[in-house]
């Protein structure tokens, strides 16, 4: 089976200021389907750029990009959207959910746009089973305002699922958390990783990049480093010592 992921000597220049920036500078990557990728970097290193090339929301200056087979370098922004919409899902950092809408129906919203139209009962029980997967079933009719920082990037999360997605592509989800929300986001993550979907993403915490199972550091627009992480963290093991200590700071009041 072809790597999910293929990128051959990509860049990225921007021509938006008066001296162009060259932020992503021939990267060549393979990323095979189930793999769980955490990207880190310097600030200004290009992980974002290189994000935003993945998920077909921005095309290459020069390079060639196959996803899932297709290449997908030279696509109009159109085509670009429908290859959004079938085989990529994004988490971002702010959550970006809508304030006056219930969780469920923030987690309904892509299928509106999505080409399989669905009747809005599908699209509720759709919306609903993703709630579940997440852990979020019982909060379906809170506004987001109502949720915790770690509860609205879970419906963030379903709703990012919602069209079956190939690829889950997450620009720092815990940057926003405490420790404690992040681990749980990050169990959320290996849940779904289990079950076939392939993640990438980005984060400045290296606890953090020991949840997933392999890790790429940018320097400077290149890729300096890719390496499959060793004894990787499981998230329900680092909860459950994360209660005992709870559990045993309280006794010792
Ligand atoms: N739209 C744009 N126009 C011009 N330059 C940009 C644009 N977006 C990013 N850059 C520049 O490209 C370089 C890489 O930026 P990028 O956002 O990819 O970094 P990053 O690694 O995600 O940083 P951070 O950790 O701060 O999010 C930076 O020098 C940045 O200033
Ligand atoms: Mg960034």
């Amino acid at each position: 089976m072809p790597a999910v992921v293929h990128l051959a000597e990509i860049h990225k220049i921007y021509h938006s200021g008066e001296v162009p920036v060259h932020a992503v500078r021939g990267v060549s990557l393979q990323i095979e389907r189930g793999d769980f990728v955490a990207v880190m970097g310097a600030s200004g290193s290009g992980k974002s750029t290189l994000m935003n090339l993945l998920g077909c929301l921005d095309r290459p200056t020069k390079g060639r990009y196959l996803l899932d087979g297709t290449d997908v370098s030279q696509l109009e922004k159109n085509q670009l959207a429908d290859i959004r919409n079938q085989k990529l899902g994004f988490v971002f950092q702010g959550f970006n959910l809508l304030s006056r809408t219930t969780a469920l129906e923030n987690v309904e919203l892509p299928m509106l746009y999505g080409a399989r139209k669905l009747s809005s009962r599908e699209m509720r029980d759709r919306a609903q089973k993703n709630l579940e997967l997440v852990g979020l079933a019982p909060r379906a009719d809170h506004f987001p305002s109502q949720l915790s920082g770690g509860q609205q990037q879970r419906v963030a999360i379903a709703r990012a699922l919602i069209n079956d997605p190939q690829i889950l592509l997450a620009d720092e989800p815990t940057g926003n958390l405490d420790s404690k929300t992040s681990v749980e986001i990050m169990g959320v993550f290996q849940k779904l990783n289990a079950q076939g979907i392939t993640i990438v993403m980005v984060t400045h915490e290296l606890d953090i990049a020991r949840y997933c199972k392999r890790n790429l550091i940018m320097r400077d627009g290149r890729l300096v480093s890719d390496v499959q992480v060793e004894n990787r963290l499981v998230a329900t093991e680092e909860l459950r010592k994360l209660q005992e200590a709870e559990a045993a700071a309280k006794l010792t009041d």
